[in-house]
């Protein structure tokens, strides 16, 4: 049987060793409980779970969710039963489970992610955390993800108080990520994830307003595979981290061309809501593809799409 394991964390004193380098995407697979009446979740790679705030947040108004040509628009605005709840009543379930859970963070304020991301340093049933500076969809979500030097600053400070393995997710709103993934990377983050939601809009005709009540929403699904997918390429020649991939992912030939674009792992997102079987597929389908091409383990395919390191330093 070929290996599909993989590590998104190898320089983590720990790491964070993964069966398969499939992962359900935060926001789109809740605390995974909703999910675990369905099938059995410790079939996968890992578990992100919804973004947890320091207070609970009752999120955005309605609608906020607007399906689209290739994908969706949602404003959830960070709904969420807050850290102390999180701690009280999801963990303990979660540290049953034989499947790796990421608590995904989200501040207000670089102090804010600290005191986070310390109150669940040591927590069992959280296995890494991942710094959400990427969220579209709250009033200054975007701050640390698109300003490099906050964005190094809030991962350092959340690395020298966590022992936990710390990936952080980038946002593609901007024009170029690479100055913001390797200000996070320099920064101390283990791996990073890439990448959040598009920043878009859709209009209500009949009522002539934005479809969604905050008007913005974060789009996400097929439509923004390509571009995700860019943004992997781009930025793997430039880190010595994992890049975990995201953004439109529901196949194994999607997650495929992410592992040859320099991903260690990929996440599921927009795919649970019209296919919530899509993880398992995936799964089974990168176990087949390995067997048919003769390969021992799925990381000998990641990164095979890149350009050799000489063909970069020549380009
Ligand atoms: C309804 C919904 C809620 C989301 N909530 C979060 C969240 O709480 N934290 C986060 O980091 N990303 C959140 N995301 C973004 C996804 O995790 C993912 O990065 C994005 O949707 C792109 O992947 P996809 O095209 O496979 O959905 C959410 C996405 C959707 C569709």
């Amino acid at each position: 049987m070929p290996s599909l394991a993989v590590n998104i964390a190898p320089q983590h004193p720990t790491g964070l060793a993964l069966k398969n380098p499939v992962i359900t995407a935060s926001g789109t697979f809740g605390y995974g409980t909703e999910y675990a009446s369905i099938y059995d979740v410790s079939c996968l790679g890992a578990i992100a779970a919804k973004a947890v705030t320091l207070e609970p947040r009752r999120g955005n108004a309605m609608p906020r969710i607007e399906e689209v040509p290739g994908g969706m628009l949602n404003a959830i605005g960070l709904q969420n039963v807050g850290v102390e709840a999180l701690i009280r009543e999801k963990a303990p379930l979660w540290a049953t489970w034989d499947v790796p859970v990421i608590a995904n963070v989200a501040g207000a304020s670089l102090e804010e992610y600290v005191t986070i991301a310390e109150m669940l340093d040591g927590v069992p049933g959280i296995a890494a955390l991942e710094l959400n500076i990427s969220c579209p969809n709250v009033a200054h979500g975007l701050d640390f993800g698109t300003d490099p030097t906050m964005a190094g600053a809030v991962t350092e400070a959340v690395s020298e108080r966590s022992s936990l393995p710390l990936i952080v997710k980038l946002t593609p709103n901007v024009t170029d990520m690479r100055p913001v993934a390797t200000a996070v990377a320099d920064a101390g983050a283990h791996a990073l994830a890439i990448m959040n939601t598009l920043s878009g809009l859709a209009i209500d005709i009949e009522q002539k307003r934005p479809a969604l009540a905050t008007g913005t929403g974060g789009l996400s699904g097929p439509a923004v595979r390509s571009i995700a997918l860019r943004f992997v390429y781009t930025v793997a020649p430039l880190v010595d981290i994992p890049i975990v991939g995201i953004g439109g992912i529901g196949t194994t030939e999607d997650a495929l061309m992410f592992l040859m674009a320099g991903a260690t792992a990929v996440q599921v997102g927009t795919a649970n809501f019209y296919n919530h079987r899509a993880p398992l597929e995936i799964i089974a389908g990168l176990e087949a593809y390995c067997a048919k091409e003769g390969l021992a383990s799925i990381q000998e395919i990641i990164g095979a799409a890149l350009p050799q390191k000489a063909e970069l330093s020549t380009a």
